[in-house]
Parts: structure tokens; sequence; C-alpha cells
């Protein structure tokens, strides 16, 4: 096992093993029915996934406990090591309507999403948070690049020189096209701060409607000290060759605003204004406390 180098796909760059079987990849077909989770990796794809499964299971944490979320959500493009299947490989062994997770950016989702006109849940984090989570994981993820030193992985989230490519492009792409196609947007800090409101609307952005007692233990199963401690979500079933949680835990802080224990006043600088470029024009709601 090795960490994977980096290879441009359309101008973005992916895990090679990734961008080997890209032609397959892109030529997945979903079935309307299909649900695509989508997300910048680090911006809450493995709480959103297991809020998605719990409310299709009508809250029965047991049924949902049955396999890892890993298992039960395929990666659409993942190559795993063993012992976890290829995404492709799950996808075609299940019936529809399956949950998908993704990190592709939009113009990178195969188009059978779109003709097939598939619900999506996106879901961004503000860049900071997003950026020092995506450090920590490079660092215990031993399949991604070598992050190396902070300061200068501060300057390749910024070119978007990181494992599925830029931020703010993934952001502003599933943004702006949020309304002409079906996607739910979501953010990280709204799921901080009120999980409950936003339980409802993925439920009801999936024509569910569940109890209210049912919508309130979902809440409860899905709080970061739950998942931290369930085995099936924790990530802890992978091999320490993959993701070394000595180095730093999958669910390692869960926290909006851990970004200022992280930049110095002079990174924050630079940071920000190069932010102000990246995003000038759009007005995408981030909140980088609450
Ligand atoms: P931190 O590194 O800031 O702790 P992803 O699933 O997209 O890889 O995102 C992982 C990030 O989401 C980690 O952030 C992890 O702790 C956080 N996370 C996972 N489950 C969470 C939950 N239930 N509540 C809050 N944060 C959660």
């Amino acid at each position: 096992l090795c960490r994977f180098p980096l290879r441009s796909v359309r101008g973005i760059p992916l895990m090679e093993p990734i961008a080997q079987s890209w032609e397959s990849i892109w030529s997945f077909c979903p079935d309307p029915s299909d649900l695509l989770i989508s997300t910048y990796p680090k911006a809450g794809t493995t709480w959103t996934q297991e809020i998605v499964d719990l409310l299709l299971h009508n809250g029965d944490a047991e049924a949902c406990k049955r396999a890892t979320v890993a298992v039960r959500i395929p990666f659409l493009e993942i190559i795993s090591p063993p012992p976890i299947p290829s995404g492709l490989d799950l996808l075609n062994k299940m019936n529809p309507p399956r949950v998908i997770k993704t990190h592709l950016p939009i113009q990178l989702v195969p188009e059978g999403f779109w003709k097939n006109k598939c619900k999506v849940i996106y879901v961004a984090r503000n860049a900071k948070d997003n950026l020092v989570s995506y450090y920590h994981f490079d660092r215990m993820n031993h399949t991604q690049p070598d992050p190396g030193p902070w300061d200068g992985y501060i300057h390749k989230f910024m070119k978007g020189e990181l494992a599925w490519g830029s931020w703010y492009d993934h952001v502003k792409g599933y943004w702006e096209e949020r309304e002409n196609r079906n996607i739910l947007y979501l953010f990280y800090e709204d799921m901080k701060e009120n999980p409950r409101h936003e339980v409802e609307r993925i439920m009801k952005f999936l024509d569910l409607s569940l109890s209210d007692d049912v919508i309130g233990s979902i809440v409860e199963l899905t709080s970061f000290k739950a998942m931290k401690d369930n085995p099936m979500t924790n990530y802890t079933f992978l091999p320490e060759e993959i993701f070394d949680h000595s180095v730093s835990p999958f669910m390692r802080k869960g926290e909006v605003g851990d970004w200022a224990n992280h930049f110095s006043s002079e990174q924050l600088q630079l940071f920000e204004e190069d932010y102000e470029r990246q995003m000038k024009g759009t007005n995408i709601p981030f909140r980088m406390n609450i």
C-alpha cells in the first residue's frame, strides 16, 4: 500500500487508481431512484450518509449497523485497497434505489445523474475548517499524498492542488446549478447549529415523513459523540495501514471554528485576501463561526 500520486483528469487532480479507471466511472449510469451525496472531502460526508441511511430505515439503528457506512453507501469513484471493494463493484451488486457517495466536482459527475434527474444532496463546509480537517485527514490517510508542512498545505489548498481539486470551484459549481438541477445544498455549520432542522430538510427532500420521536433519535444517533463511538461510522474498521487513527482520528473534533487554532495571523491574512479573489461575485452564505 502506498500514498497514491495525483493525476489530472479533465483538469482535476485525482488519485492515480481513480484516474486509471476514469472511463468506467464516467460511463456509470444510475437509476432515476438513486440518490447522490456529494461533497468536497471533509465537509461532513459521513455525517450526511448516516443521517440519510437512518432516515431511509425509519431510524432503525440496527438495520443501519449491519454493514459499515462504506459498504452501505458506495463511494462511486473509489478504487479501494482491500478489504473495501471498489465503488462500482458494490453498486453493480445493489438494486436501486441506492445511495451513492462522491467527491467529484459537478462537471465530472457522470451525466446519467442529470439525465435521470437523480436527487443530489450537496454538503459544503467553510473553507478554513474544511482545509484544517483535510490537512489532518491527509496525515492519517495513507492512500492520499503526504500533506507536508501546514504552511505549504495552505498554498496547495488555495491553488486547488489537493485530491479532488479546488474547494472554491467545487462549492461554486454545485451552488450555481442548485436551482436548475435537483440539488439540496446544505452547510456543515447549519447541521452543527440546528441538526434537527437540517435532518427535517433532508427528510422532506427525500419525500419522507417520520415521527417526531424517530427524528429525535436520528439526531442523537448522528451526534458527533455517537458517531465517534460507532465502529460502523468512525472508520476504525479500515486497517491501520489505510487510516492511522493514532496520527489523527477520522472523527477528529467535529467543530466549527477549529481553524482559529491553526492559522497564524500572516497565514490568515494571505488566505483571506486570496479567498476574496476566488469567491468574488458569489454569494454563498458561508459562516466561519457559529
Ligand atoms: P474534523 O476533522 O473537523 O473533526 P467527511 O465525512 O466528509 O470526511 O468529514 C469528516 C469531518 O466531519 C471531520 O471533521 C469529522 O469529525 C466531522 N464529523 C463527522 N461526523 C460528525 C458529526 N456527527 N457531527 C459533527 N462533525 C462530524
